[in-house]
């Protein structure tokens, strides 16, 4: 694919939670006489990422982008399945391009991603519409399936591999911005939390080829990108070993290779286990200034009875443990969690555990859910969903409360403080305005003056909201 196609070819996107559709707003990029595909992406920041390959792969088949499903002859949807309302929505969003079938037959609709791999060909017999099923390691054979399916076959692919990394598929950048971006570093995992389904639904856990790592973050940077997120779903388990099976590089020494890309490019991470976050990962968060001072370190539940139901492998303790090195190691790195209400068994004493570490911790920010059993995990197998939905959603309630007078304190506390923030995009409120983020990925607001996206900053924040610091640009910074 040609540079100026890629350049072309961005997209921009807001992260969200998992499950959500993350909002895309993409260009139209037609060439004469090739077949267009649109593509929407739901879940977490991994499907949004191979959103990205799967579209460097249709490119390179002669397939054209287009941001108007009715004008596509493929509609692709990258599914998650992390809980029952994420595949609901899915569903719903089926019923409506089954209107667009009904006057278009010859379009094809493929469902790609976790949803895909958990109900392999199920997904046909339940889902009229759909022609083409594809899971997260099988994105190379896509023109083949596609072919497959244009000539009236129901075309599947659901293989998991133990190798698969992509790591020589150059993605073809989404993001509108072109400012920050995501590299996948590792996929699948290897731990088997009892409440998810993300083990069944993209396997076993490897980490790609630290070159290739390094490779794109020098072409991103080259490019103009000047923030980058090294993204799996348990970084701190990155290893890179030799023939030999000796590992050659940790996350600690992959973190340290890319910062050295450039001092001007950001480095960011996630998700970082709470089991495997090492002293050494935080040494050279300290140690570098691009690298940003933000952790997420989901918890799940402050229980540690809890914690041993859902098979986190640590406990309270040990977690409080790890917030007490990040807060040592690295003064005012934020942190943030995803936390779980009314997992099987939950007594009110566990719920309360979860609120009490919430405020030994002061959150930043969290992901808040209740749990959905996802038939298959360790948990639906061996234990029984016996917290009822009021229960779950009014403890949920509680612990969203909590979080909101955290996130706003935690704000508070940024008034009249000066921040560096890289500028990405117009915000959505107020076409004047530009938005950002800091150090610790707060989001922060501010009119644009002369300046642009990809320019570092300086903000006098004078107002906050629980969500976004609010301030006007004091000067350029030309060094982090
Ligand atoms: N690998 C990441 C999380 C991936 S899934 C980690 O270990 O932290 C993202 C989040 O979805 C999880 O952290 C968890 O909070 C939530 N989640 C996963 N399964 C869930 C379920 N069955 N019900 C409710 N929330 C769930
Ligand atoms: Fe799921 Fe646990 Fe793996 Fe995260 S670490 S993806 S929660 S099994
Ligand atoms: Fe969802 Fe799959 Fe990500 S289940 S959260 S899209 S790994």
């Amino acid at each position: 694919m040609s540079d100026a196609l890629s350049n072309l070819l961005t997209k921009h996107h807001d992260e969200s939670r998992q499950g959500e559709a993350l909002e895309m707003d993409m260009p139209v990029v037609v060439a004469p006489g090739s077949k267009t595909f649109y593509i929407e992406s739901y879940g977490c920041q991994m499907n949004f990422s191979d959103s990205e390959i799967v579209a460097s792969i249709l490119f390179d088949s002669g397939y054209s982008l287009t941001d108007d499903f009715s004008q596509a002859d493929l509609i692709f949807l990258n599914t998650c399945s992390v809980r029952q309302k994420a595949e609901e929505t899915i569903r719903k969003r089926l019923t409506e391009f089954n209107k667009l079938k009904s006057i278009k037959p010859d379009v094809l609709v493929g469902l790609l991603g976790c949803m895909a791999e958990r109900l392999k060909k199920n997904l046909l017999e339940e889902e009229k519409i759909v022609d083409i099923v594809v899971g997260p390691d099988g994105y190379r054979t896509l023109p083949k399936l596609i072919s497959e399916a244009e000539s009236g076959q129901k075309a599947v692919n659901v293989i998991l591999s133990r190798e698969e990394t992509y790591a020589d598929i150059m993605p073809v950048r989404l993001d509108k911005s072109g400012v920050t971006a995501f590299i996948s570093i590792m996929r699948g995992c290897d731990n088997m939390c009892t409440f998810c389904v993300v083990p069944f639904t993209r396997g076993r856990e490897r980490s790609r080829d630290p070159h290739s790592i390094i490779q794109e973050a020098k072409d991103l940077y080259a490019k103009g990108y000047r923030e980058v997120t090294l993204l799996g779903q348990n970084v701190d388990s990155y290893k890179w070993k030799n023939e030999t099976g000796e590992i050659k590089m940790n996350f600690a020494q992959l973190l340290e290779e890319v910062a050295s890309v450039h001092p001007m490019l950001r480095v960011r991470f996630s998700t970082s286990h709470p089991k495997d976050i090492t002293d050494d990962v935080l040494y050279t968060m300290a140690k570098h200034n691009n690298i940003c001072k933000y952790i997420h370190l989901p918890v799940q539940s402050g229980s540690s009875t809890v914690l041993k139901r859902m098979n986190r492998t640590y406990d309270r303790e040990w977690y409080l443990n790890r917030v007490e090195a990040i807060k040592r190691i690295i003064p005012g790195c934020g942190i943030s969690s995803d936390i779980i209400s009314g997992f099987c068994g939950e007594t009110e004493e566990e719920h309360q555990d979860t609120l009490s570490l919430m405020k030994i911790v002061k959150y930043d920010m969290s992901y808040m859910f209740y749990y959905s059993e996802r038939s298959g995990t360790l948990a639906a197998r061996k234990f029984e969903d016996d917290v009822p939905l009021e229960v779950k959603k009014a403890r949920l309630q509680e612990i969203i409360y909590l979080q909101n007078d955290l996130s706003l304190e935690s704000n508070e506390a940024d008034v009249n403080k000066e921040h560096i923030v890289l500028i990405e995009k117009p915000s959505k409120r107020n076409k004047d305005e530009y938005c950002g983020r800091n150090d610790q990925n707060k989001m922060v607001v501010f009119p644009i003056k002369d300046y642009k996206a990809g320019d570092y900053v300086k903000v006098l924040v004078d107002k906050v909201t629980g969500a976004t610091l609010i301030g006007t640009i004091i000067e350029k910074v030309e060094e982090l």
